[in-house]
């Protein structure tokens, strides 16, 4: 592993350890029986009942874990040893079967050293993709996982609001390039989920655009479905966002928007 990933992981482990006691997280609420997952990926997936759902950076688990309670078959995946811990816990605390959910620690681009078999499903989502080097090797991952005729699906914050910094008044302040092949440093002496402060915050990441996600999952050998931009994301990314009874963010109505979350659903070729 490179000094961008473990940098990036001890910042993950520490997360992984503040998040579930966070109102952003909600564990309580998973654990009286809510979904963490969006309406969006529930719709847009559709019915996960007896299929097996291999989850790319699962974090401590809660999404993985909701795909369960809708019948999957889950294995979620991440490379911090302290969010897999967490998931494992997580699982047991809310009497889900450690045969129906398992959590495995790999780095995503280790997983084929790590993890045998072949999925129905590939799923990943919100904030996971910005952390990867090489979105050509990911998509590679994805299509050696999945099972001829099998679906991927991503739902994630679009690439466009990676290049913007804040907002100014009720408009997008565009900063940060959008098209950049470099690796970025980020600090921060506190995470997104709430202000504690935390002592791991140098993080590296990266930009990929649609258009470079879109070709990876096609020259990997998936066919691509449907893509899908929305002017809505799925947390107070930026302060004069306004929160809908749907939980979504959004711009004030009328104000000029940007995308603000993509999502993708792509076949493996058989
Ligand atoms: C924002 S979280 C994803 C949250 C996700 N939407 C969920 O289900 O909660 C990003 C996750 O990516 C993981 N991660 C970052 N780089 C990784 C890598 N190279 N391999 C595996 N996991 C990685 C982090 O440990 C973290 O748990």
């Amino acid at each position: 592993m490179d000094d961008f990933r473990s940098t990036n992981r001890d910042h993950w482990d520490e997360l992984a350890d503040l998040h579930p006691s966070t109102p952003l997280y909600d564990v309580d609420g998973f654990l009286d029986g809510e979904s963490s997952l969006m309406d969006l990926e529930r719709d847009e997936l559709g019915s996960v009942e007896g299929k097996s759902l291999l989850h790319l950076q699962c974090h401590f688990g809660m999404d993985t874990l909701s795909w369960a309670r809708e019948g999957a078959t889950v294995t979620g995946i991440d490379f911090s040893p302290k969010a897999i811990e967490m998931a494992r816990e997580l699982r047991d605390e809310a009497g889900i079967d450690a045969g129906q959910a398992r959590f495995v620690e790999s780095d995503v681009y280790e997983l084929p050293e790590n993890l045998d078999g072949e999925f129905d499903i590939v799923f990943t989502s919100y904030g996971a993709i910005t952390w990867l080097s090489d979105i050509g090797r990911w998509a590679e991952i994805i299509d050696h996982f999945l099972t001829p005729g099998g679906t991927f699906y991503i739902a994630e914050v679009h690439p466009v609001v990676g290049a913007v910094s804040e907002t100014n008044g009720e408009f997008a302040k565009f900063e940060y390039p959008y098209f950049s092949d470099e690796v970025h440093r980020f600090e921060s002496d506190e995470g997104y989920a709430s202000d504690d402060k935390i002592e791991h915050g140098t993080t590296f990441y990266w930009a990929h655009t649609t258009g470079d996600i879109l070709n990876a999952l096609i020259t990997a050998g998936l066919d691509i479905e449907f893509v899908h931009e929305f002017p809505k994301i799925c947390y107070e990314r930026f302060p004069n966002l306004v929160e809908g009874d749907d939980g979504w963010w959004r711009f004030p109505t009328g104000k000029p928007d940007i995308p603000m979350t993509l999502s993708i659903r792509a076949t493996k070729r058989d």
